[in-house]
């Protein structure tokens, strides 16, 4: 089967753009990707960061999808610290009802510690605290969608699901909405980051969708190894086609024009003001830095371009895929890191369009690691 494609919309915006042209871009997109044919678009929630400035990822695909028909949506991903999980629980179920089958929830523990301070959560770089807090808004949410009568008092919340009152006479004031998900559950994915990832632990444990940020060779195959073996551990099939991997690509039809435009066009603009500096910060270039065996003196943009994201011609960017997916076993779909080009959109979607077309169809899992 051939590697899927997706976006995935931090969204990477310049600072000064306004709410309505962040909302704009991120709904055009989605539009774009639909017609062009990816798979999904995944959306961001961050309460905190400039430059990655949707707080409500819901919203944009409340919009999307009057426009869109194939495409599936997913916030990636709802920081479940942030927010009481029977509202979100609701709210995702009447969403996935509206988008009838193309909508999967993303969850994560959140990244920056800023966020988790504003929703109340002083210890908010204790990952091992987050994440046991996601694991108990997901049991509750779990068990609101199930529709039968609770009442849970826990460590971080309380919530319940009453009883529901029956009359025969056509009295219909006792009558519970229906919010539960499409199809009964949603699928859930679960995003990953740090080298020991408490969070693919917990995806392969319960058989979720585990979704990983490109850091490196090892850790992606650290992130894997942690998956399946979780997963296997609790009778989970761990299946690469499962597993979507974001990274940044560019295509374009020659290696000098595609480098061109990243090196001056927006993705070099955010690299050299955000995302380097974050890259430094979590340590994610110590990865890179030591796949490529080069000194941290040596790294620029220009190295970042070159060594770590998948830059080029439709044929480059399937050798650099290909090279990754033998050296860590591959991924179901790529979800490729989109970024502001909302003055000037061409170049951007003419590269989705190279990908989905001209990439995504001659790169498939290496045969005989499925799990
Ligand atoms: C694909 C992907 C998307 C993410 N999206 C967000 C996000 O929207 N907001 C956020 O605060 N953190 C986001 N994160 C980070 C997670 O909230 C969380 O910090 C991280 O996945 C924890 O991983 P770990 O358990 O491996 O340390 C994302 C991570 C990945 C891999």
């Amino acid at each position: 089967m051939a590697m899927e494609t997706g976006l995935i919309v931090h969204p990477y915006m310049r600072p000064e753009r306004t709410a309505r042209q962040t909302f704009d871009w991120c709904v055009q997109q989605a539009v774009a990707a639909d017609k062009i044919g990816f798979d999904s678009i995944m959306l961001s929630e961050h309460a905190s960061q400039r430059w990655e400035n949707i707080p409500n990822p819901e919203l944009i695909i409340a919009a999307a999808a009057r426009q869109t028909e194939n495409i599936k949506f997913a916030p990636m991903a709802h920081l479940l610290p942030h927010q009481h999980p029977a509202k979100l629980a609701i709210q995702v179920g009447w969403l996935s009802q509206i988008l009838e089958g193309r909508y999967f929830l993303g969850v994560g523990a959140g990244a920056y510690p800023q966020s988790s301070y504003i929703h109340g959560i002083k210890n908010g770089e204790d990952t091992k605290f987050t994440n046991e807090m996601v694991r108990e808004s997901l049991e509750i949410m779990e068990k609101i969608w199930k529709r039968e009568p609770f009442f849970h008092e826990g460590r971080f919340w309380n919530a319940g699901y009453p009883e529901e009152l029956h009359a025969d006479d056509g009295d219909d004031q006792h009558k519970l909405a229906d919010f539960s998900p499409w199809g009964g559950a949603p699928e859930i994915a679960v995003t990953g980051f740090s080298a020991n990832s408490p969070s693919m632990r917990f995806a392969g444990e319960r058989g979720f969708r585990p979704v990983s940020i490109f850091s490196g060779l090892e850790a992606l195959k650290t992130h894997w190894e942690t998956y399946r073996e979780a997963a296997e551990a609790n009778g989970h099939v761990a299946d690469r086609a499962r597993y979507h991997v974001s990274q940044t690509v560019f295509v374009a039809d020659t290696d000098k024009e595609a480098k061109r435009q990243v090196m001056e066009g927006p993705i070099g603009y955010c690299f050299e003001r955000y995302l380097i500096p974050i890259w430094w910060r979590f340590h994610m270039m110590d990865g890179f830095i030591k796949d490529a065996g080069a000194d941290p003196a040596d790294v620029d943009l220009e190295w970042v371009v070159d060594n770590v994201f998948c830059v080029g011609s439709p044929d480059t960017v399937v050798e650099k895929i290909n090279r990754l997916f033998e050296a860590t076993g591959g991924w179901g779909t790529l979800q490729v890191e989109s970024h502001d080009y909302y003055d000037d959109p061409a170049p951007w979607f003419n590269s989705l369009e190279l990908i989905a077309k001209e990439v995504a169809p001659r790169i498939s899992l290496p045969t005989g690691v499925q799990a």
